[in-house]
């Protein structure tokens, strides 16, 4: 007889239908095949399933079985059909009778005694259900509660095969989950263990970090080891403003896919703040694998990119970097499909002047030879270093300033003034694509960085002796845009122009 269980699969941060289909003949040895792209995961479903059913008092079907996973061309992932499986043949071999089965989107991993475990993407399988108007979504508990931001699908959470056949039957009542009472929780602690008060001197690195975030500008720190480079990006996280509703869903769209969300809460406070090793793959990085996945930079989406050590990451590495930081999604082309992955992220990045770290430094000798230095150096592209907003140098602290006991301004105020500056450009973005100054395209900078006549002699009399190129340009007035926001400025002053040319001189003393 053959039963049908709809369920789904993954791809990209979006589900696609999948019906998985099982039939089980009436003569013939017992033989299992699976059709329909699987993966290896997949197949051994088979083994999971068949040990399930037997230890939930069902009977394992002794005739030949095939269980089609369609359409067949496209690659179907991971242990997420075990449950729609275990259905499927419990039903095609009559041992259960469910009239609307069709009716749920199912899915989930069994365990050998069949419980159930969370699974990927349940967020997308629940817009999927509600896209095709399904009476309901059947997940793992785990998956459920995630899947329950989406608001218009009931969700029912099940803890085991039997539990989820005697809801098919009728025979016990699950309450179907319900959304957040607020669409999403905000934790109101704000305890966190870092803070930016712990950082010491520094002044023109921590305003230029206050700016970068403020309006979401890419940001490079250079100086020598112990500046407290590390130290100051682990802390960004701490003033970053809370994401949007809209914000939080794209960020758990993404990690959900990722199987983030199997094993942790992903707090609605917080946005990501990732910081991948430099011995990353580009497929690590950017996403893709033979089932295309996200990767670091989609993970990070809506929030911080964090690469420490910039010239250690292998340069093919950075300049893959280079299209997805301009167009703020990725395209990962693979045999099993192109899909497309959002990744807007503001990337910080931290480096040395040079190999040994010591150039400049008034108290000790660089020891590195000018080849040394420009090998180091052309590991950044000009071109990558263009699409970084702010460069900022963080000299070595002084033991003054170290054994300075007074705290400094802690991460509280700091992200007090963020915020205030960011409702400024929540205003002026509304209805459009813009989230933040930084985004803003070349429209939008002529609207809103508008500036005299006079200021723009001026900051072509820097470009030409800095020798910038022209996306400089932009990227200056957009920084501009921003100190003038915190500042609570309409108008671009003289004095946000001038100290926005000033991030860009690493442009001329360091690399050409
Ligand atoms: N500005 C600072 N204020 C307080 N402590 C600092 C500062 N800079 C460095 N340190 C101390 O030195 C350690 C190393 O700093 P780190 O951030 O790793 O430097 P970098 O990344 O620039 O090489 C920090 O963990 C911290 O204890
Ligand atoms: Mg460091």
């Amino acid at each position: 007889m053959l039963a049908i269980v709809s369920s789904a699969t993954l791809y990209g941060i979006n589900a696609l239908p999948v019906q998985v289909e099982v039939n089980t003949g009436e003569v013939g040895d017992l033989r299992f095949i699976t059709v329909g792209l699987p993966d290896a995961a997949v197949k051994e479903s088979n083994d999971r399933v068949m040990s399930a059913i037997a230890n939930s008092g069902y009977k394992q079907p002794y005739t030949r079985t095939t269980i089609n996973l369609a359409p067949g061309d496209i690659r179907k992932e991971g242990p997420m059909y075990d449950l729609p499986i275990a259905l499927g043949l419990l039903a095609s071999t009559g041992q259960i009778d469910i009239p609307h089965l069709n009716n749920y989107l199912i899915g989930g991993e069994l365990s050998l005694s069949g419980q159930t475990r969370p699974i990927k993407g349940a967020l997308a399988l629940a817009i999927l259900a509600q896209k095709l108007g399904k009476a309901g979504v059947i997940l793992p508990p785990k998956s459920a509660a995630e899947a329950s931001i989406v608001s218009d699908v009931a969700i029912f959470p099940v803890n085991s095969l039997d539990e989820t056949v005697q809801f098919l039957t009728g025979k016990i009542f699950i309450q179907q989950l319900k959304p957040p009472t607020k669409p999403i929780e905000k934790s109101t602690k704000q305890n966190y263990e870092m803070d930016f008060s712990e950082i010491k001197g520094q002044f023109s690195l921590r305003r230029a970090v206050e700016i970068a975030v403020a309006g979401g500008h890419n940001l490079l720190m250079i100086g020598p080891p112990g500046a407290g480079k590390s130290m100051l990006a682990k802390r960004i996280p701490t003033i970053m403003p809370e994401p949007t509703e809209a914000e939080f869903l794209e960020i758990l769209s993404v990690h959900s896919v990722a199987g983030m969300t199997r094993n942790e809460n992903i707090d609605s406070s917080y946005r990501p703040f990732r910081s991948p090793h430099h011995t990353i793959s580009d497929v690590g990085l950017l996403g893709g694998g033979t089932i295309p996945g996200p990767g670091e930079i989609s993970i990070a989406h809506n929030g911080v990119l964090f690469l420490d050590e910039l010239p250690e990451f292998k340069r093919s590495t950075l300049e893959v970097l280079r299209q997805p930081l301009e167009d703020g999604e990725v395209t990962i082309s693979r045999s099993a499909g192109k899909i497309t992955l959002p990744c807007s992220f503001m990337l910080v990045a931290a480096m040395n002047p040079c190999p040994c770290g010591y150039l400049g430094d008034p108290k000790r000798e660089c020891r590195c030879s000018p080849p040394q230095i420009q090998r180091y150096r052309s590991r950044i592209s000009g071109p990558l270093l263009d699409r970084i907003d702010i460069h900022i140098e963080a000299p070595s602290l002084a033991i003054t300033e170290l054994r300075d006991e007074k705290l400094a301004e802690s991460s509280k105020i700091l992200k007090e003034r963020i915020i205030i500056s960011r409702k400024i450009q929540i205003e002026r973005f509304q209805k459009t694509k813009s989230t933040c100054n930084a985004r803003m395209n070349h429209a939008q900078i002529r609207k809103h960085c508008h500036i005299e006549k006079s200021q723009g002699d001026l900051l072509q009399q820097a470009m030409e002796q800095l020798s910038l190129s022209a996306r400089a340009y932009d990227r200056i007035l957009k920084v501009a845009r921003t100190i003038a926001d915190l500042d609570s400025k309409e108008k671009i002053d003289s004095p946000h122009l001038l100290e926005a040319i000033q991030y860009r001189s690493l442009d001329r003393n360091l690399f050409y």
